[in-house]
């Protein structure tokens, strides 16, 4: 495994270390260790998870470590990203069954203690507002995971969402729809999200970013080395202090030279 842990500093402002690694698998199982590592270190850790393809790989992970006795998630309190608006928790293309099926189902966590926003809250504003209570009630996200998309966005936070906004519902973005039919069968999601903010995800007191595949090089590229801007809502992350990206050959093409400085 290629590891190298790297600072960049072109500005004040950027503070992250970037860990590359010659294969998806071997991104993804480095990002599960750290979880893990994690909950040894503080079983009642509170984490912020998220979904999709990249994370995928990361759960299996965690499992078979739960499995094989190293990790429990029994004082474990969880707060997804986001859910699609309308879809049901049974669903099992909404988030709340796919977490359920990759990692909550599998594990030792009580499930009255992980949260995911509700698709289908009657009043959206309110259930938004109640979900932002509650993770300030559970002390705040000490390590929040996250993807990123081909346009950059974090969270469901598309380009030209407000730095500051708090969890809401949004409308998802063409390419976003396109990138996550293939969670549909080909056809296309729910057109609208419920989301945590870019001001609730920069709360968290660590962040982990994983993505891999040639598909996120573009907005990896961007985030790192980009001018920070809503354009690009995964920039903002070079304004929090204790960000890491996890980065496999293919994504982290273009960023495999910022070694200004070796940690
Ligand atoms: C999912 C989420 C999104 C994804 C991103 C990448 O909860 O918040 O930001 O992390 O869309 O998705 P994949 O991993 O499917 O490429």
């Amino acid at each position: 495994m290629r590891w190298r842990s790297l600072v960049l500093d072109r500005s004040m402002e950027l503070k992250m270390r970037i860990n590359h690694f010659p294969t998806t698998v071997a991104a993804a199982n480095a990002v599960a260790d750290r979880i893990a590592e994690r909950l040894k270190a503080t079983p009642n850790v509170v984490l912020g998870l998220a979904t999709g393809a990249t994370m995928e790989p990361v759960y299996e992970r965690l499992v078979a470590l739960h499995r094989a006795g190293e990790i429990s998630f029994a004082g474990v309190t969880s707060f997804n990203l986001d859910e699609y608006v309308g879809l049901p928790p049974e669903d099992p293309r909404s988030y709340r069954a796919t977490m359920d099926s990759q990692l909550f189902d599998l594990v030792d966590i009580d499930k009255s203690r992980t949260f995911v926003p509700d698709g289908l809250a009657a009043d959206p504003a309110a259930f938004a507002s109640r979900y932002e209570a509650m993770i300030r009630e559970a002390g705040g996200i000490d390590l929040q995971l996250l993807g990123i998309g081909r346009n950059g966005h974090i969270g469901f936070n598309e380009p030209g969402a407000d730095f500051a906004a708090r969890t809401r519902v949004v409308d998802l973005e063409e390419s976003t729809l396109e990138a996550n039919s293939a969670f549909f069968d080909g056809a296309l999601p729910p057109t609208q999200a419920m989301t945590m903010g870019i001001g609730t995800i920069l709360e968290s007191r660590e962040i982990i970013v994983l993505a891999t595949g040639a598909t996120k090089r573009d907005a990896v590229r961007t985030a790192l080395l980009g001018a920070v801007t809503p354009d690009c809502p995964a920039t903002v992350l070079r304004r929090h202090a204790n960000v890491s990206w996890w980065l496999d050959a293919e994504s982290g093409a273009d960023v495999a030279g910022e070694s200004l400085a070796a940690e």
